[in-house]
């Protein structure tokens, strides 16, 4: 049998570079194209998996790199643009998926999987991030036609070894003697890393996952306070959580907007105005049992 070969678009970052290990221990070839080779090292070493230094959002590049696939993942995703009127989410989230699709279509690649996230929505979302990775969704589900079968994910906030949420606010609560937190009581259902690779795996496995939508939340639904009390804790640190009004927030993130890197922008802000907790945990449908935070949180922070 022909091995089973996978592109996975932003395979370099969090959740690709635990994805890109499960996925070779099951045997598949895997492709990861990346801006930056030198910074993906780390998956480098990865038996079975090819770096490729490639721009994915240029058509030219992007059909080759789908050609012959028995499937394509995407994980691309940011949190932040580089400007301030969604143009950078568009190009990252939605004209990518718009792109892809059309790869897929033309290299006759038959399955893709997105991942999005939970609360995206192409209308209602109240952040560029929400309503770009909607309208990558929508793209997805209108345009794929009856060859190319997909398959979305909405997780709610991943936590695992190597990423940004817990570690950003463990560096935080290091660094500062006080932290302030806006939007505090936005509730989320923090959702396993291996979890999430799980289901992603599942999937690529299962047929009948193609045409459904996948909200993916954890068992537990905390507020922004419960988790950062819950690291806190875990850290062993005396800092106070001091949770900030709207008013103050939106002006802390205006003036963070201007910040190299923006720790914390107007868009994230939005986005925080909805609780990321799940209508119907997609974990179920997929037979999958989700791990609490409270129980994993100390096998990785320390
Ligand atoms: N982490 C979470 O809590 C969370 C929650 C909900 C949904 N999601 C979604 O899950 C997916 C994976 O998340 P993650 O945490 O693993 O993200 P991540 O660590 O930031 O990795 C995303 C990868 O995408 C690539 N990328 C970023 N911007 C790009 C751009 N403009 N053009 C092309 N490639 C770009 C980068 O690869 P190179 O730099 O190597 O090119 C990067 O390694 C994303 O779609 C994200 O929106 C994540």
């Amino acid at each position: 049998m022909a091995a089973r070969s996978v592109c996975v678009l932003g395979g370099s970052g969090f959740v690709g570079t635990h994805l890109a290990a499960a996925l070779a221990r099951e045997g598949w070839q895997v492709t990861v194209p990346t801006r930056n080779p030198a910074a993906a090292g780390h998956i480098a070493m990865i038996p079975s998996l090819t770096l490729v230094a490639a721009d994915v959002h240029d058509p030219g590049q992007l059909g080759p790199l789908c050609a012959g696939r028995t499937a394509v993942v995407n994980l691309v995703g940011i949190l932040n643009e580089r400007g301030r009127d969604g143009r950078g989410f568009r190009r990252a989230h939605t004209e990518l998926a718009r792109k892809l699709v059309d790869a897929c279509r033309s290299q006759r690649v038959d399955r893709l999987i997105q991942v999005s996230a939970l609360g995206a929505d192409a209308e209602r979302g109240p952040s560029h991030y929400l309503r770009s990775k909607g309208r990558a969704e929508r793209l997805i589900r209108e345009e794929s036609g009856p060859d190319l079968r997909w398959t979305i994910f909405q997780p709610s906030v991943i936590f695992g070894p190597g990423d940004d949420f817990v570690n950003r606010f463990a560096g935080l609560l290091r660094a500062l003697p006080v932290l302030p937190l806006a939007r505090p009581r936005a509730r989320f259902a923090p959702v396993w890393v291996g979890d999430v690779v799980t289901a992603i795996m599942r999937a690529l496995a299962d047929d009948a996952t193609a045409g459904e939508t996948y909200e993916l939340c954890g068992p537990e639904v905390l507020t922004l306070r419960d988790i950062v009390a819950m690291v806190r804790g875990r850290l062993r640190l005396r800092r106070a959580i001091v949770g900030i009004p709207d008013f103050a927030a939106r002006l802390q993130a205006a003036v963070f907007d201007f910040v190299p890197g923006k720790p914390f922008s107007t868009d994230n802000y939005r986005s925080l105005t909805v609780d990321s907790v799940c209508r119907s945990n997609g974990f179920a449908r997929l037979g999958i049992r989700p791990q609490p935070l409270s129980a994993l949180l100390p096998k990785y922070l320390s």
